[in-house]
């Protein structure tokens, strides 16, 4: 166990962790979609693997009810995007898993994205954009199965991003020297509304979108486009940087289009922007614990000294940090190799 002692100006954050780097996984986008999440099982314990379904979707539903989920899926799996369900297909026959109990997997991830995302801007105009992923439910199960993954084509890396095994979609990426992107929960909705709204009205899972911009958008305004508009299953926060100054931005989506996009504005101060899962507009920052202690240690590190490392330590204050927090992921679209994740092994405080 290594402890480190990070000081913000005059606050001590004492933190005590044994982190890890997550493994990396390449998925070749040049392979099938059945055949291309192959070398996942390589980096993890598959047996362990195909308990998670059963671990997690029986946390929300009695078992009996997860049977009986299991044969309402099976009938309406054609409603999925297509490559989304090769997908999980594959990852079910790599793994021996069924495949209705990993498209209920992902669902149940779907909402897992509790997290205080910051996009930010230095007094150089270069854009850094951080985020710490919390869920108080399954933390143990998600540090065990977080990784970090290299979609590839031609060889070269396409977009990258961390996720959870097993899940085809993204909550946090990088399209190297365009954009990054990350993903947050809002308004905690029900994991079988989604259900409904993915099958009903054929919406993309968010996550999903949050991938295929990572894979399609050409830049960063291409980017907020399309995430500002998709229609998706469920309400969430996009949070988004660019390269260029002034390129970051905070979406308040609806499934059917945005809210409202808060972008930042640093010729009038506002070289930050801070999500958490409400609505910034509606909350005072005492509603939300994470997001003040994050706009706090912000304002004590200051614009001229915001950087890849001080926003790692801003995501690493009491209580932004806190005993749910899984991942800590910081990058800059500008800088795409000193993209970083942190498993955060007992999380923080
Ligand atoms: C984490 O994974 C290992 C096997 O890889 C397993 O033994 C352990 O129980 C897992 N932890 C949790 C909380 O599921
Ligand atoms: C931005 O993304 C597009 C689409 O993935 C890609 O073709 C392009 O090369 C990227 N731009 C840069 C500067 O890397
Ligand atoms: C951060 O600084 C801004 C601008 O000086 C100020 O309005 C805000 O109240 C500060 N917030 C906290 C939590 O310190
Ligand atoms: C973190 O903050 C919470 C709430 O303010 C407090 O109860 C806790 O003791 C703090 N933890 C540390 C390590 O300072």
């Amino acid at each position: 166990m290594k402890c480190c002692l990070a000081l913000i100006h005059l606050t001590l954050a004492a933190c005590c962790y044994a982190d890890f780097a997550p493994p990396i996984v390449k998925v070749s986008l040049d392979e099938p979609p059945k055949e291309r999440w192959a070398p996942l099982m390589e980096v993890i314990d598959v047996s362990y693997f195909r308990t998670l379904p059963s671990l997690i979707i029986e946390s929300f539903v009695p078992s009996w009810l997860h049977q009986a989920i299991r044969l309402v899926i099976e009938t309406l799996e054609d409603y999925l995007p297509q490559d989304y369900l090769s997908e999980i297909q594959g990852l079910a026959s790599l793994s021996g898993t069924d495949s209705t109990d990993i498209i209920l997997l992902n669902f149940g991830y779907e909402i897992s994205a509790y997290c205080t995302s910051i996009v930010a801007q230095d007094t150089n105009g270069r854009i850094y954009h951080g985020r710490n992923m919390d869920f108080p439910l399954f933390r143990d199960i998600l540090r065990n199965v977080t990784v970090d993954i290299l979609f590839m084509k031609d060889a070269k890396v396409a977009y990258r991003g961390t996720s959870y095994a097993g899940y085809v979609g993204l909550w946090t990426g990088q399209s190297a020297n365009n954009f990054t992107i990350t993903g947050n929960a809002r308004l905690a909705g029900s994991w079988w509304g989604s259900v409904i709204w993915a099958f009903i009205c054929k919406f993309t899972p968010a996550s999903w979108l949050l991938r295929h911009t990572l894979a399609e958008a050409a830049s960063y305004h291409d980017a907020l486009e399309r995430l500002s508009n998709v229609p998706i299953i469920n309400s969430v926060y996009y949070i988004v940087g660019g390269v260029q100054p002034g390129e970051g931005a905070v979406v308040t989506r609806d499934p059917w289009g945005s809210a409202d996009v808060w972008s930042l504005d640093p010729p009038h101060g506002h070289w930050f922007r801070v999500e958490s899962n409400k609505d910034h507009w509606k909350t005072t920052p005492e509603d939300d614990e994470r997001r003040k202690s994050a706009i706090k240690a912000l304002n004590a590190t200051g614009q001229e000294n915001i950087n890849l490392d001080s926003l790692f330590k801003v995501l690493s204050v009491n209580v932004t940090c806190r005993r749910s927090t899984i991942y800590t992921t910081v990058m800059s679209a500008g800088t795409p190799e000193k993209y970083r994740t942190v498993v955060r092994e007992h999380g923080c405080n």
